[in-house]
């Protein structure tokens, strides 16, 4: 077969090296992007006179069944057409014959696979703010159904303040806002057009780069044709965006390993999103969060790989920039299974309010609170915060929580204490005294999932 840049060459490629450099084993993803960027290319090269308004007609025409051909998957590509440009030039040309290598007038592989790339990227970020939202939703679904569920808050691992439910599973929508907030905010740098800059210094045909854009609906043009093929800074920043989700899956799938394991028993996934084991037959591992988990790793790398590619590169193109895709096609996919399981996983989540209860009557997760009530009887902070230490220590040595204290024995540590202590160690009360926005109170969780219905269009 021979190559579309045969010309030059005298010999036939090695096949190692054919298959050492072709990309269309992964680059084939992009098919739909490169016809809808050759379509709005050869349009603009008629309108601009520099094909006939024919030509323009029969390469859009044989474009089209190429891509219909792709769809049907009726079109084997090729190795030796390198890449998935050259692989549906190829078929083009088959399709309608010369006419169509008029198709790649002023416009070099490099600004197209630019092109094809910002049209990927720009509708997988589309997407993933979507499934962003419904992860969001899922999980407020969860914290208006547990706004009277009450669990030990923890630092250190250790038990620190009582905190409700709704309060920790709200602190992860905060975290998915925030990353739907720079995908958005990347859309302005993915949402520009490279198209036009050529190999590297713009053509010699006299183009309209502005009406290509306004056809690929793009926002703006690049400024300077060496950065328009040499930009991957878009990817990167996705690669980013997309490591930071990772891990704020990652956490709320190790928060799920744990709250499901018999130690913790405080929620219980939906057998659906469960898998056993082959030899212990009690087993129901949650194998979706450990996944996401271990998933995190590659998506990292991913952001490394591709940081490391670009790090010295000179300008414009070189060939190094092909190993943008393989990272990228997989952190959107990983990143797509990932989201789209965790909604309904989320969603179906059985919460064990009961054993949260008993978790929290078993702790000394309101010691901050007697101390506050020694300061509100005009105690120095650090002198309450020494006597409760020491009634946590008697706690601990005789076997009691600071609830089972009667009144006697709370005035042996100070003679402050009075009978309201009782009220003011509940748990209900303990949560509700942290009354500052932003605080776990009930009222302040609840302003809090309104706000955020309110920004998700829930209302
Ligand atoms: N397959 C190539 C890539 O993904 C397309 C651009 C090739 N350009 C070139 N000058 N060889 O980077």
């Amino acid at each position: 077969m021979s190559k579309l840049w045969g010309g030059r060459f005298t010999k036939q490629t090695n096949h190692l090296v054919e298959e050492y450099t072709a990309s269309i084993n992964f680059d084939k993803a992009l098919a739909e992007e490169d016809i809808q960027g050759s379509l709005a290319h050869v349009t603009m090269l008629g309108k601009c006179g520099i094909l006939p308004q024919d030509d323009v007609e029969k390469i859009k025409e044989g474009l089209n069944t190429v891509l219909g051909k792709i769809r049907e998957g009726q079109i084997e590509f090729s190795v030796s057409d390198e890449d998935i440009h050259m692989n549906i030039e190829k078929n083009l040309i088959e399709e309608i014959g010369p006419v169509g290598g008029k198709l790649h007038t002023g416009r070099s592989r490099n600004d197209q696979v630019a092109t094809d790339m910002h049209l990927y990227l720009r509708s997988r970020v589309i997407e993933i703010v979507g499934m962003l939202h419904a992860l969001q939703e899922a999980l407020i679904g969860q914290a208006k159904e547990n706004l009277d569920t009450i669990i030990p808050g923890y630092t250190h691992l250790q038990r620190a303040q009582p905190i409700l439910f709704a309060h920790h599973l709200m602190a992860y929508v905060s975290m998915f806002q925030r990353d739907a907030e720079r995908l958005i905010d990347s859309y302005k740098r993915i949402n520009v057009l490279p198209l036009g800059a050529g190999a590297l210094a713009g053509t010699t045909f006299p183009i309209d780069r502005h009406f290509v854009a306004e056809q690929l609906q793009f926002d703006r043009v690049y400024e300077n044709s060496l950065d328009a093929v040499s930009d991957r800074d878009f990817i990167v920043e996705f690669l980013a965006d997309a490591s930071l989700i990772m891990m704020h899956l990652s956490r709320l799938s190790e928060e799920l390993v744990l709250w499901s394991s018999t130690e913790f028993n405080f929620v219980e996934l939906d057998d659906a999103f469960c898998t056993g084991s082959s030899i212990m037959p009690q087993k129901k591992n949650p194998d979706v969060p450990e996944l996401v988990r271990g998933k995190t790793g590659r998506v990292y790398g991913n952001l490394m790989g591709l940081l490391t590619v670009l790090k010295s590169l000179p300008l414009a193109y070189n060939k190094d920039m092909q190993e943008d895709k393989e990272g990228m096609f997989d952190t959107v996919a990983t990143l797509e299974g990932a989201l789209q399981l965790f909604a309904p996983m989320i969603a179906t989540m059985k919460v064990n309010k009961g054993r949260m209860r008993e978790a929290v009557n078993q702790d000394f997760s309101n010691a901050t609170d007697i101390a506050d009530f020694l300061v509100g009887k005009g105690l120095p902070f650090r002198q309450a915060h020494e006597v409760i230490g020491k009634t946590v220590l008697y706690c601990i040595q005789n076997g009691k929580y600071l609830l089972d204290l009667s009144l006697d024995e709370f005035k042996q540590f100070s003679e402050l204490f009075d009978d309201q202590i009782y009220a003011v160690l509940q748990p209900e009360a303990v949560v509700n005294a942290r009354n500052v926005y932003g605080g776990t109170a009930t009222t302040q969780v609840a302003d809090a999932i309104r706000r955020s219905e309110a920004m998700l269009g829930l209302t």
